[in-house]
């Protein structure tokens, strides 16, 4: 997979073989696909292990099929620890980001007045799970405040404010959906760890687009789906959980026949290790297509994958700028690949139907998904056109293009 045939990038480093990597995804050929943030092209092996085990399913049985690859199976928890650099014994398959998410924050034994300390930024169903909580256990959400420039969290003033609140739960959204935005989450880690407070990091967005360590960003828990950037199947994610909140006997809320031991009649014990938070039931195929997708990332490389595909985005976003309607909205120093912008005198769903209509996927963020951030751009909703390394510099030109003449257009 890494093989030195692109021009531009120094020759001691890794470099990707783009014609391989389009060859190896179908969807390359039928669409420009730019709605990677919402759902990355599945590559062929990650097709043919799904494929392969439901067909596998059909033929021998449901139960028969995961014990014949039970190998497999347990290679989705290696491949993706090899991935975020955690331990053995502390991943967990989950059904999304959300599930992951939501089964972390169960674990918690929230009081009424702990605090949770999050960003302004942080994805919009977390806050509503905050809000839930609030609702619930009388828990007190507070934001730390974002840079004056709006370029990220003001690391400083959150740690001055975890000093002073002491919150039960500090929570970060790595790269949020509603901008290219790049929260410092291991300079937030490493305030939590001097504090030794529970930190847990969403790195939906930012798995398989930038390198994710979770040793480095210092957190307890990290959320992610596969279907994004790892270019894995819909339907599934992970939840990263410490060897240190492991040993302090969390465990969600609701724990299964799979996750515990029923010991005796009246007791239980969970598992020792991060299975604790899943449940008896998988989706086989599905966990066998991330396998493969996380395998086939680690093969790509993190490293050519974080340099070629924030660079993508930056050349759209240097295309777009300047163009008459347009306001590209992404703020920070190194923004992701979400190239976020607003365009006048349009409204959302046609300017989406128009880049369909030329084959171009995207995908539309509105005010609700981000009240705060599209408070401060004061918009109420954008277009995303999310690339991934797969894409090509033409196509970033094609796109770009089309938006011009689209924004440019007598409507
Ligand atoms: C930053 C972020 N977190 C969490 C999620 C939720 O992921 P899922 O749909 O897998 O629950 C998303 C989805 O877009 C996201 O962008």
């Amino acid at each position: 997979m890494k093989t030195q045939d692109s021009a531009s990038a120094p020759t001691s480093e890794p470099l990707l073989d783009l014609a391989a990597l389009r060859a190896d995804t179908p969807g390359c050929t039928s669409v420009i696909h730019f709605n990677n943030a919402g759902c990355g092209l599945m590559a062929r092996p990650v097709l043919r292990a799904m494929i392969e085990h439901l067909q596998l399913e059909a033929s021998v049985g449901g139960y028969e099929a995961s014990a014949a690859r039970a190998t497999e199976v347990a290679d989705f928890h290696a491949a993706t620890a090899e991935l975020i650099n955690a331990r053995p014994g502390t991943v967990a398959f989950a059904g999304s980001a959300t599930h992951a998410y939501a089964k972390a924050l169960s674990a918690i034994d929230f009081r009424p007045g702990d605090v949770v300390l999050t960003t302004r930024n942080d994805f919009i169903s977390n806050q509503i799970a905050f809000l839930s909580l609030r609702r619930r256990h009388g828990v007190e959400v507070v934001h730390a405040p974002d840079l004056p420039d709006g370029a990220g969290v003001d690391v400083a003033a959150m740690a001055a404010l975890m000093r002073a609140r002491r919150p039960r739960l500090v929570a970060a959204t790595h790269v949020p959906t509603n901008s290219g935005l790049v929260q410092p989450v291991a300079e937030i880690g490493r305030h939590c760890r001097e504090l030794d407070l529970l930190y847990l990091v969403d790195a939906c967005q930012s798995v398989g687009q930038l390198p994710v360590d979770v040793e480095e960003i210092g957190c307890d828990l990290l959320t992610a789906t596969c279907r994004k950037f790892l270019r894995g199947p819909r339907g599934s994610g992970f939840l990263y959980v410490s060897e240190r909140v492991l040993r302090s006997g969390a465990e969600p809320l609701f724990i299964d026949m799979y996750g515990a031991r029923w010991t005796a009649p009246g007791e239980y014990r969970p598992v020792e290790t991060a299975a604790r938070f899943e449940e008896w039931e998988f989706p086989y195929a599905t966990v066998l297509g991330c396998a493969a997708a996380v395998r086939y990332a680690l093969r790509v490389g993190i490293a050519p994958v974080a340099r070629r595909t924030p660079a993508l985005a930056a050349r759209l976003r240097a295309g777009l700028a300047g163009l008459p309607g347009v306001r590209v909205l992404d703020r920070g120093p190194s923004p992701a690949a979400l190239v976020t912008f607003a365009v006048a005198g349009w409204q959302p769903q046609p300017f989406k139907r128009a880049l369909d209509d030329l084959g171009v996927n995207s995908a539309l963020s509105f005010r609700e998904f981000a009240q705060f951030d599209f408070g401060d751009k004061d918009v109420e909703w954008c277009l995303r056109l999310s690339p991934h390394y797969y894409n090509t510099e033409d196509e970033v030109d094609t796109v770009a293009a089309a938006v011009a003449e689209l924004a440019g257009a007598v409507r």
